[in-house]
């Protein structure tokens, strides 16, 4: 098994990403924060507070704070200005540290190091995976595998052609899917095979602590959803955690990526070409094992309320 990094803007269902890995028995080396569900610094009090919560032990890395080309533009308008929408409790805030190596020297010493390839799940905007590769291309050669929750074949959710992560940095997006190493993204629309409701959250009535706070950043983030009228609420980044500890969670095909940067209505569109004699330059997850991979989340779940 590759050692494994986590590049990540720390939203909720990131982080329930993360307790899925954790729970699998993956270890992660590392994990590289960059802005998105909220700002940057915003971003990192989440990380801190979920690293004293859940006892991680893996060293934290801030990242980009803003994309490659443009107005750093965040997922506040549906999450808030936390990134963190909840149905009443906060994770408690902790002192944000200021000595952390920052991001792309965290990656560059690690990649460094590494005799092997190692594997990155990234779960945000591509920004400090685009850097590393720009600025040391050699180091980044040693990636064996990047599996990216983002893009959209079909229908965007930021905006009516794109998906966040993608809309967020598309010039990163382009740079990261145009080779160097493996890539294969796992898109909204394999995501929006697996879905969580209101009933769900019957799994976190357990009175500890824990699992009251569990259940109410749960609840605020089906509520996304179920606020705008739907059934349910798709679960993102915990399909992207399930590719990477699961073989048999996604089925991937491959086929040919390119990302919207020019036109203003459809900036961040990612484009996926599987026509025949197509040359493929990553995989795409084209169907999603729904009923596992929400087990795989939601006993997830359970087990970091009873830890
Ligand atoms: O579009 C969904 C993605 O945007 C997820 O990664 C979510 O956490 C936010 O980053
Ligand atoms: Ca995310």
């Amino acid at each position: 098994m590759m050692p494994l990094w986590i590049d990540t803007d720390m939203g909720f269902d990131d982080m329930l990403a993360i307790l899925m890995v954790q729970q699998s028995g993956r270890s992660v080396t590392g994990c590289s924060l960059v802005f998105g569900c909220a700002e940057l610094t915003q971003v990192c009090r989440n990380a801190a507070a979920m690293a004293a919560t859940f006892d991680w032990r893996f060293p934290l890395h801030p990242g980009a704070a803003s994309p490659i080309v443009g107005e750093t533009e965040t997922a506040a308008r549906i999450l808030g200005p936390t990134g963190l929408p909840t149905l009443g409790r906060h994770l408690l805030e902790t002192e944000t540290r200021t000595d952390w190596t920052s991001a792309f020297v965290a990656l560059a010493q690690w990649l460094q190091r590494s005799q092997e390839p190692v594997e990155v799940l990234a779960l945000g905007p591509l920004t400090n995976l685009a850097v590393l590769k720009l600025a040391r291309p050699d180091l980044y050669g040693k990636i064996g595998r990047i599996t990216w929750m983002g893009g959209a074949a079909s229908r965007g959710n930021h905006t009516p052609a794109a998906e966040f992560n993608a809309f967020a940095d598309p010039e990163a997006a382009a740079i990261v899917s145009s080779g160097g190493a493996p890539f294969r993204l796992v898109d909204l629309d394999v995501c929006r095979q697996v879905t969580v409701t209101p009933a769900d959250l019957q799994a976190l009535q357990t009175g500890s602590e824990k699992a009251a706070l569990l259940h109410d950043l749960f609840g605020g983030f089906i509520d996304i959803g179920i606020s705008r009228g739907r059934p349910s609420m798709a679960l993102y980044d915990p399909v992207a955690a399930a590719a990477v500890i699961s073989e048999s969670a996604v089925a991937f095909e491959p086929v040919r990526i390119d990302v919207e940067r020019t036109d203003r209505q459809a900036r961040g569109r990612t484009i996926v070409d599987n026509r025949p004699g197509t040359t493929a330059n990553a995989e795409i997850g084209i169907t999603a094992d729904a009923e596992q991979i929400r087990t795989l989340a939601l006993d997830a779940l359970k087990w970091a309320a009873a830890e």
